[in-house]
């Protein structure tokens, strides 16, 4: 269903497709206009969901991990409680004219528009953009690149993306570019260029008047803040800055060991970088347009606790947020099924109400030798079942009920105090029975007095997993190394640690000053990954090691990370 169409004010068909006449021509729109600023364009969308690596795969929809995007997968989005939705689009592949006119398939152009009315009919907000066009050729940091070329086909394409969506209700807002690299202040300017050429393309049916959210170099907060150029004063767009936000890095994307978050120096970082950006821009509206702890890699009160805290930090200073998703991490499309729903009602709680969530406690300090975490309950496999305390960050509720593994719980089964709360060994003895075997023995749902969010405890009973096979000789033909693994437990990798058989570290060696956790770790899917029966070697590994020309020790790391809780891998040359 179309809600808006598009009057051409003259025959396209009778032009020639090139011809920058064309583009002079204003489209007049059947459909009405209710201006919005982008103050409340803004805070109406918060928080926002990304579908990712759909229409911006490469070369085309559906070509990645995700099907054509559907309506039920809108619906699902909102009924989350989400209210808005980035949809990121590639044009790389689908231009059929080069210069000067940069023709983009009238086809694509289409299904652009009607995933866009698919997400205006879902009643969600809009932002959408070009996205990995960034890197495929409009990349203004590459040696020799033609910067003439670059603004020509930029601006040619907005124009034919902003005639196609010209009719849009307001509800519909647009992003010149997704993550544009920039290393340099140079570099910052020539992104400026492309927020101006951006604006100047807007000029068909409503477009004048519809909100846009600008980008500074790479859409990072402190980039932005230091080389984004406010637009001319008589530009008619109203306008946001939008910035992603990936930080702490090695956190977020499981490198080199560290599973922890959550230290005053992690917290003043998330704060420090969220309001440099805020203070120079005290009166812009401000929005992270991708965010994620992905459920995939981050452990989950880590992960629960971070994204509480980035979520209520942007709050507090008025910037909205949007979760990326690319199809693998937050939202399962294929069942309509959020692989950590507690996330996402600690994201939507957080950025509409504000409300406060208790949230279980873990291991904060990165110098620690061993991570606790209050998202389970650990037991191993043969020791005596006692009573366990979990801290638990309360902050002024009270446990109301905790429902699961068998109806509900007791006063015999637990009781609180203000800092923890105490599983009594009556209660775990009927799930780590003497005879139980390692794995998951029972979820647990913690409800409070206050707060949005019920809170899971899982309750797991874990041994030492182990390989199919210890050892192998590196051989670079043959891809990704899988090595079948019976896992005795949570069926995940926390970190892998990576040395030569002389004990020297093979990878970022300067992770030798890092704590005990962190030392000689490597990259969650630069070295390792895993899946439900394999951890895995990456074919970039395999390479490394037999470059080092010494065999390596890889050592895959648990949950609880715990002396002993380690298999080794060597891989010979
Ligand atoms: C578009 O709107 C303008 C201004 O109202 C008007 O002059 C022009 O005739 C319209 N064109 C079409 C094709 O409706
Ligand atoms: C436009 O895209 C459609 C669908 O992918 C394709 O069938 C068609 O050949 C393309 N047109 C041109 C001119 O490349
Ligand atoms: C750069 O691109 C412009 C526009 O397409 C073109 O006119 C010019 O010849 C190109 N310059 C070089 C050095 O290729
Ligand atoms: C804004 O002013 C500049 C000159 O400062 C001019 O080049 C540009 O066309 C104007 N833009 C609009 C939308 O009026
Ligand atoms: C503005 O941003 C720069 C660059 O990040 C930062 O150094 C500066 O502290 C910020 N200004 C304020 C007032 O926060
Ligand atoms: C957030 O916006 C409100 C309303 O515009 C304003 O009163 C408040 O001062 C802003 N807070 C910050 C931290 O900018
Ligand atoms: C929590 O429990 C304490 C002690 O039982 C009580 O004093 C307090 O009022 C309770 N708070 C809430 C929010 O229920
Ligand atoms: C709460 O109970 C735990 C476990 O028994 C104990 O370690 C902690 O000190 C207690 N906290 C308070 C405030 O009494
Ligand atoms: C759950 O309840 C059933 C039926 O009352 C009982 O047989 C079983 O032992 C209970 N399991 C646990 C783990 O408490
Ligand atoms: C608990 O939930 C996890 C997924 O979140 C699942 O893998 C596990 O099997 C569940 N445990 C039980 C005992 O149902
Ligand atoms: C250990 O082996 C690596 C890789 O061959 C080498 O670079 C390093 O110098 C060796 N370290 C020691 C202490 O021998
Ligand atoms: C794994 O190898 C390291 C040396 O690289 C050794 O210190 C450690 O004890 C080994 N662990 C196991 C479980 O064999």
């Amino acid at each position: 269903m179309t809600p808006y169409t598009v009057v051409l004010a003259t025959l396209v068909s009778s032009l020639s497709l090139v011809s920058a006449s064309r583009w002079q021509v204003p489209v007049n729109c059947s459909t009405p206009f209710t201006p919005i600023t982008a103050a409340d364009f803004v805070q109406r969308l918060n928080p926002g969901w990304n579908l990712g690596n759909t229409l911006d795969a490469i070369p085309d929809e559906g070509s990645w991990n995700n099907a054509k995007v559907t309506p039920d997968v809108l619906a699902t989005i909102k009924r989350a409680g989400f209210r808005s939705v980035r949809i990121p689009v590639t044009y790389a592949d689908h231009y059929v004219l080069a210069s000067p006119g940069w023709q983009i398939n009238s086809t694509w152009l289409e299904r652009v528009r009607d995933v866009v009315d698919m997400a205006t009919d879902a009643g969600l907000l809009v932002v959408t953009n070009m996205h990995h066009d960034s890197w495929r050729w409009a990349d203004v940091t590459q040696a020799g690149a033609n910067q003439t070329e670059i603004d020509e086909k930029f601006a040619a394409s907005w124009r034919q993306i902003g005639r196609t969506l010209a009719c849009a209700p307001s509800t519909v807002a647009f992003e010149p570019i997704n993550e544009p690299p920039a290393t340099t202040a140079e570099h910052g300017k020539r992104i400026n260029d492309l927020n101006r050429l951006f604006l100047e393309a807007l000029v068909d049916g409503h477009n004048p008047r519809r909100v846009v959210t600008l980008v500074g170099g790479g859409e990072d907060a402190v980039k932005t803040a230091e080389w984004f150029e406010r637009p001319p004063t008589n530009t008619t767009n109203p306008w946001a800055i939008q910035f992603h936000y990936y930080s702490p890095y090695n956190f977020i994307f499981g490198a080199w060991g560290k599973t922890i978050w959550g230290s005053n120096e992690d917290k003043t970082a998330i704060v420090s970088d969220l309001s440099a950006l805020h203070n120079n821009f005290t009166d812009v509206p401000l929005l992270i347009g991708e965010f994620s702890a992905s459920p995939t890699n981050c452990e989950a009160s880590a992960r629960w606790r971070y994204t509480d805290f980035l979520v209520r930090t942007a709050r507090s200073l008025n910037t909205s947020v949007m979760l990326w998703d690319n199809g693998a991490d937050n939202l399962d499309r294929t069942v309509g099924r959020w692989r950590d729903q507690t996330s996402v009602s600690l994201i939507v709680g957080a950025s509409t109400t504000g409300v406060v969530n208790s949230l279980p406690g873990g291991t904060t300090d990165d110098s620690a030798s061993s991570q606790w975490t209050s998202a389970y309950v650990f037991q191993r496999v043969g020791s005596p079942t006692t009573s366990q305390a979990l801290p638990y960050l309360f902050y002024g509720n009270n446990i109301t009920s905790i429902a699961g593994g068998n109806g509900t719980l007791s006063s015999q089964d637990y009781t609180t105090n203000s800092t923890h709360l105490l599983l009594s060994d009556t209660f775990l003895s009927r799930h780590f029975t003497p005879s139980a075997k390692a794995g998951s023995k029972a979820n647990l749902t913690i409800s409070f007095s206050g707060g949005a969010v019920p809170i899971p405890l899982q309750l797991v009973l874990w041994d030492t997993p182990t390989l199919g096979q210890t050892t192998s000789v590196a051989n670079t033909s043959t891809g990704d190394l899988s090595i079948p693994v019976t896992y005795r437990g949570l069926p995940t990798v926390a970190a892998v640690r990576l040395t030569s058989l002389n004990g020297t570290g093979l990878v970022d060696t300067w992770t030798q000053y890092l704590g005990p956790l962190q030392q000689q770790r490597a990259t969650y899917s630069n070295q390792w990954n895993f899946d439900t029966g394999h951890v895995i070697i990456t074919a970039d590994a395999v390479k490394t090691v037999v470059a080092s020309g010494q065999p390596a020790v890889f050592t895959f790391e648990f949950y609880p990370r715990t002396p002993g809780n380690a298999v080794n891998y060597t891989l010979a040359v």
